[in-house]
């Protein structure tokens, strides 16, 4: 058997995605700058795509952007606000952040920004009291991961942005993990800047979407022709924009079962180790409770972590330690350390994330392996 739990690095796409996308390879392969019918066509699929994404996260057309990856739209994001602003030199962010989000801020700190970090609770979520005593005049953005993609914590957006909103700072959330795993209404959260990518929910890889807040002043980072409302040159890719937007349409509409099968999953995973008497901690918050739903790290006492994987593998069951884009480094994820595991289970930390496609069956099977690889090798 060959189990996939490994969703939050990514996901198939599917079938009515694929199939959505397919005549944009070849029939309907005409470039939407092109003023024949072949490309006006595709100029109005763009367009029409642009408003149902816009529709569905409750926001306008016009804000709305398309990209290469979540990682291009929070290059964007932070780089576009501090390209364009000569007057404001302090970037704040959070000490949990995806890499796209870390490492750019390191770059605009080589440019002579002050970058400050927030810390987060034990669970993961930050402090809100610390973030309020650090905007000041002088912040030019607020950048949060609204769903972490390690331990599964979703902040509490909403407060996040009452803040900046007195302190007059923009504020940029990382949503590549919260798109369709849990609500996402713009209007709602009232934020300035949002990275979205679509191979999370479904949606091919290579195209993400950042949405631009009416009246934020971003510069484009890529120059050339009057593609993306002027904003990001490069002829678009319409097969992928007609991908992420049917993915969307699918993740949304099916969001409240999703959440709430894959949350019996997980506490029926949980339960089951409980039973077997397996010594772990689940890191982050609990099951249900601003948590995604079909995330479980897990750290587990006196093992590697790495040979629970590599058994796990043996087995077919395809699992994560840290992050994906951390898989190389034998050094505990940024995350767990910030959120303080203990030092008996932080190298044995391992994220299980459920998927759509996953299925009861599936689940017992990791289970029965989980537990045995885990007594044998304490
Ligand atoms: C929270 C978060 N932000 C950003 C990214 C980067 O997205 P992409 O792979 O589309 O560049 C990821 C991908 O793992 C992520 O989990």
């Amino acid at each position: 058997m060959k189990v996939y739990l490994d969703n939050a690095s990514t996901t198939s796409v599917s079938k009515e995605v694929l199939d959505a996308m397919l005549p944009y390879f070849k029939s309907e392969f005409g470039n939407p700058s092109s003023l024949h019918e072949a490309g006006i066509r595709n100029r109005k699929v763009i367009n029409q795509s642009r408003s149902k994404i816009a529709e569905l996260l409750n926001c306008k057309k016009g804000e709305i952007y398309f990209t290469s990856c979540g990682t291009e739209s929070t290059n964007w994001a932070l780089k576009g606000l501090a390209f364009g602003n000569n007057t404001k030199g302090e970037i704040i962010t959070t000490k949990i952040e995806h890499h796209a989000t870390t490492n750019t801020c390191l770059f605009l700190q080589n440019l002579g920004y002050i970058i400050n970090y927030v810390s987060v609770d034990k669970q993961g979520f930050i402090d809100l009291d610390e973030l309020r005593s650090l905007v000041n005049d002088n912040t030019l953005v607020v950048s949060v991961i609204m769903a972490n993609n390690e331990i599964g914590t979703i902040q509490n957006i909403k407060e996040i942005s009452k803040i900046c909103e007195e302190a007059s700072t923009y504020l940029h959330v990382d949503a590549v993990q919260a798109a369709c795993h849990t609500s996402l209404d713009l209007e709602e959260l009232n934020v300035d800047l949002v990275s979205i990518s679509g191979h999370k929910f479904h949606g091919p890889k290579g195209i993400g979407i950042l949405y631009i807040k009416n009246g934020t002043h971003l510069t484009p980072l890529i120059h050339g022709g009057q593609q993306e409302l002027k904003m990001r040159a490069g002829t678009e890719n319409v097969a992928y924009t007609v991908g992420i937007t049917k993915a969307m349409e699918i993740g949304m509409k099916n969001l409240g079962s999703y959440e709430e099968r894959l949350n019996i999953y997980a506490k029926m995973f949980l339960k089951r180790l409980d039973e077997a008497k397996i010594d772990y901690i689940l890191n982050g918050p609990e099951i249900g409770e601003n948590r995604l739903p079909g995330n479980l790290n897990l750290s587990f006492k006196g093992i590697d972590g790495s040979v629970i994987t590599y058994l796990l593998n043996k087995k077919g069951i395809y699992v994560s330690t840290g992050s994906a884009c951390d898989s190389e480094s034998i050094e505990p994820s940024h995350i767990v350390q910030e959120i303080g595991v203990p030092s008996e289970y932080i190298d044995a930390t391992i994220r299980f994330s459920i998927g759509n496609e996953t299925t009861f069956e599936e689940l017992n099977y990791v289970i029965d392996n989980l537990i045995e690889i885990v007594k044998n090798e304490i």
